[in-house]
């Protein structure tokens, strides 16, 4: 574990999944503490509003001991440093996620010397899995039981068809 280190691991989290766990999992094994960050993607509109996707994350993570959650509106770089990090995580799962990531890694770079981007891989079971896809799925009553939470597979139900019996 990399002692008096504290990583954030922003996103949207709309709704986090499977695959954003088993990174945070990772992130956890090798950080003091992680701090997963529900951030503003100002390109996205996202289907639950931040109250439900911090309740959804925080039943996500209850599990592990290092692991906080929080929100923040402005800029990624002054978030982290008002936690005193130094690493920002973002999880590469495949090539097409590389362009985007590496272009917002060389901006915070730039924004914020001392902040570096440490990319994880997460389990190749999930490389195919995003948020819209799982929200594409549960829109039209497919079984999303092995890429989120009971949790929140119970949320997208009750968004889409009401509450579950
Ligand atoms: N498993 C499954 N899916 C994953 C995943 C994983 N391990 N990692 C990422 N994804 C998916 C997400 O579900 C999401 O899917 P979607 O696009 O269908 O919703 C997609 O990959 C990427 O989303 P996410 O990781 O949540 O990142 P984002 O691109 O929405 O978030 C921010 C970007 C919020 C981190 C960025 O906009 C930001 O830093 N905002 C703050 C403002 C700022 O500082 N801007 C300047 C940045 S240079």
């Amino acid at each position: 574990m990399s002692k008096n280190i504290t990583a954030i691991y922003p996103g949207t989290f709309d709704p986090i999944t499977l695959g954003h766990i088993d990174i945070i999992h990772r992130a956890a094994n090798i950080f003091e503490k992680v701090v997963v960050t529900l951030a503003v993607n100002t390109s996205k509109k996202p289907l639950f509003n931040v109250e439900e996707r911090l309740e959804m994350i925080h039943d996500a993570i209850d599990k592990f001991e290092n692991v906080s959650v929080a929100h923040f509106d402005g800029l990624l770089v002054d978030f982290a440093r008002e936690q005193k990090s130094l690493v920002i995580i973002r999880g590469l799962r495949a090539i097409s996620d590389f362009e985007y990531e590496f272009q917002m890694a060389l901006m915070n770079k730039k924004l914020a010397r001392e902040i570096s981007t440490v990319f994880l891989m997460p389990n190749e079971k999930y490389t195919y899995l995003n948020s819209t896809i799982v929200k594409s799925v549960a829109k039209f009553h497919g079984n999303i039981d092995n890429f989120v939470t009971k949790f929140v597979a119970d949320q997208l139900h009750n968004k889409f068809n009401g509450e579950r019996s």
